[in-house]
């Protein structure tokens, strides 16, 4: 398979004198595969997808080295807009990113910065709700909505713009059983549309959907599973992992 992302040697800190929280990463993520990065809180998987988004150095400033190739090129050298067609992001925080009145402004938000007209706009609002099954919460506010809700509207304001990576930042972690299974099967149909997502979490239960698992520890890349091996070997190795 193909590889649509690939980080060369790629060291990140927050500032001059602020320890080191991305160590020498290399990493190639498949095209149209769901890969995993997993890793014990604070090694740095929020920072790293900061960097594969763009949001670092374009927004929040470090100091970086190496690069992140997207089909070959640098992502360095395409504006955050450009970047936000390519590759989308669902942040950790999912509150901080849903800010508008309603829904289908959240959906909006990102086509109506593309000049494109209103109805071509409306015509991207319904259909990325109706691929989520959201049509029903297109009015709501999405402060107001349920823990799995608000992450399907935080997937639709990424969706609009039909990136071809979706990051997805600890979306299951706070979810109940029911909306986990929803968008556990939401996150295979992106799939199975040709998307490629890299899910950051560290439930091992989760992370046996991904095709690939990436393990962090402290900033570094420690340890790449395919995941064809034997369930119950892959399950005791990762709980080794988390353990230690
Ligand atoms: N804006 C920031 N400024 C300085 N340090 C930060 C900032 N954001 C995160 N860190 C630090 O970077 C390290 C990695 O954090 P993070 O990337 O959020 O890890 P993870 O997502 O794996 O929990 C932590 O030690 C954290 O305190
Ligand atoms: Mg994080």
């Amino acid at each position: 398979m193909k590889n649509i992302l690939e980080i060369k040697n790629l060291s990140f800190k927050y500032s001059e004198a602020a320890p080191v929280i991305l160590d020498s990463i290399n990493m190639e993520i498949a095209e149209g595969s769901i890969t995993a990065i997993a890793g014990l809180s604070g090694c740095g998987k929020s920072t790293l997808a900061f960097c594969m988004c763009g949001a670092i150095p374009k927004v929040i400033s470090g100091i970086v080295s190496g690069n992140i190739m997207y089909k070959g090129e640098d992502i360095n050298t395409k504006s955050l807009p450009t970047l936000a067609q390519k590759i989308g992001i669902v942040f950790q925080d999912v509150d901080n990113q849903l800010f508008l009145p309603t829904v289908d402004a959240e959906i909006a938000f990102a086509p109506e910065n593309l000049c494109l007209s209103y109805e071509e706009i409306e015509k991207i609002v319904q259909e990325v709700a109706a691929a989520l099954g959201i049509e029903n919460l297109k009015h709501k506010n999405p402060s107001l909505l349920s823990g799995g809700e608000k992450q399907l509207v935080a997937i639709a304001s990424v969706l609009s713009l039909n990136p071809d990576v979706i990051i997805l930042d600890e979306v299951l972690s706070e979810l109940d059983k029911e909306n986990k299974t929803l968008i556990i099967n939401v996150i295979k149909g992106l799939q199975t549309s040709g998307k490629t997502i890299i899910l950051i979490d560290h439930s091992i239960k989760n992370l046996m959907i991904a095709d690939t698992i990436l393990l962090m520890k402290a900033g570094r890349l420690e340890d790449r599973i395919e995941v064809d091996e034997d369930y119950e070997l892959l399950y005791n190795k990762l709980s080794d992992f988390f353990l230690c």
